[in-house]
């Protein structure tokens, strides 16, 4: 296990392996965010690490900048904050499925708004928690037993002062390559009998002939389509959570589990509940189809931003339209670390 220490980013840090070059379309700006004094990120910002690089008028981190290829502004803000609503209604309520135990110390990797990481600390006063991103976009008013900090979680070492009881991701398929070393990183870093839960988003899938990927049947088909291609040829596979559990054992976690659920892309069902999850799930595929595929196919697959703003227009069509039953999967899956005398 590392030594602890604070993780701070410097300048130096800063475009060190940046995946973009600088064209006329790309600038800095910055990012106003109002940091108190008393605010846990004082310590680990620097202020180009609020310089968010701004690209076909979206903008993006600029910690390990490139890296990641989804926005950092407002509307994605607004878009995962949404998204959290549709985890809950999914979980009535809950926020993961370990049956955890006794947790003192709580990680939420990758954790965007900290949307996950504050309701987790508010509903649990006695555990220190703990919420890591590229992005500085968390508030600064948070829960006292909360602290957030700019970190990248694909480094070969972590960096805490201590180990977990629970370590909780959600949302983070297109940001790791190496899905193993994630898992075994995080073995080491639970205590004996701490848990591991990833959730994430899987495939776009049907179970009538409204809906096809293969071939893909509509616009909306052919997107998803190609920001699966786009994110593959970085190596930061979107379609990776079926593999979570298996790497998961590999990692030398026990009593794992999976449980699949479904979001349907708008509210064709006729089931109450999965027509108000579909009512969520439309607007958050609304907002994803322009987040998830502006930068990855024109930095990855050359598009032209005005090819993207088409392909998005017409797949808008697709999830508006209640004839069209497909739904996404989504996944979670945990493991624990086995207790200390059975290790
Ligand atoms: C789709 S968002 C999910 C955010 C949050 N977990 C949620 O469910 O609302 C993925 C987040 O992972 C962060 N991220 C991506 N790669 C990362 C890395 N290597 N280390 C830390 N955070 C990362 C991104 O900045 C982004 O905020």
């Amino acid at each position: 296990m590392a030594s602890s220490s604070r993780p701070t980013a410097t300048a130096d840090d800063l475009h060190a392996d940046s995946g973009i070059e600088s064209t006329p379309e790309i600038s800095q700006i910055e990012h106003n965010q109002n940091l108190d004094a008393g605010s846990t990120w004082t310590a680990s910002l620097t202020s180009s690490i609020q310089h968010f690089q701004l690209e076909n008028g979206r903008t993006y981190h600029s910690y390990r900048e490139g890296k990641y290829s989804i926005p950092n502004d407002e509307s994605e803000k607004d878009r995962l904050d949404l998204q959290s609503t549709l985890f809950s209604l999914t979980l009535d309520g809950k926020l993961y499925l370990a049956p955890t135990k006794n947790v003192q110390h709580c990680l939420d990797v990758g954790t965007g708004t900290g949307i996950w990481a504050i309701d987790y600390a508010d509903s649990h006063p006695e555990v220190q928690v703990i919420g890591t991103d590229l992005s500085p976009i968390q508030p600064t008013d948070v829960p006292p037993n909360l602290q957030f900090l700019v970190d990248d979680m694909e480094e070969d070492e972590w960096h805490f002062h201590q180990p977990f009881d629970l370590i909780h991701s959600r949302m983070m398929v297109g940001s790791f390559k190496d899905w193993p070393k994630f898992m075994s990183t995080a073995y080491e870093w639970l205590r004996p009998g701490g848990w591991l839960e990833c959730q994430d988003v899987d495939s776009l899938d049907c179970d009538d002939d409204t809906f096809s990927m293969n071939p893909p049947s509509c616009a909306l088909a052919r997107w998803w389509s190609v920001v699966c291609e786009a994110f593959d040829k970085i190596e930061r596979s979107v379609l990776a959570a079926p593999n979570h559990q298996k790497c998961m054992i590999d990692a030398r976690f026990v009593d794992t589990r999976e449980e699949v659920y479904k979001w349907p892309i708008n509210t064709w069902p006729k089931d109450e509940k999965m027509k108000l999850i579909g009512l969520w799930s439309r607007e958050n595929t609304l907002e994803a189809l322009e987040a998830l595929a502006l930068a990855p196919l024109t930095r990855i697959l050359g598009w032209r931003k005005e090819e993207v703003m088409v392909l998005v227009a017409q797949a808008r069509k697709d999830v508006m339209n209640p004839e069209i039953h497909a739904y996404w999967n989504i996944r979670f899956v945990y493991g624990r670390r086995p207790p200390a005398q059975t290790e």
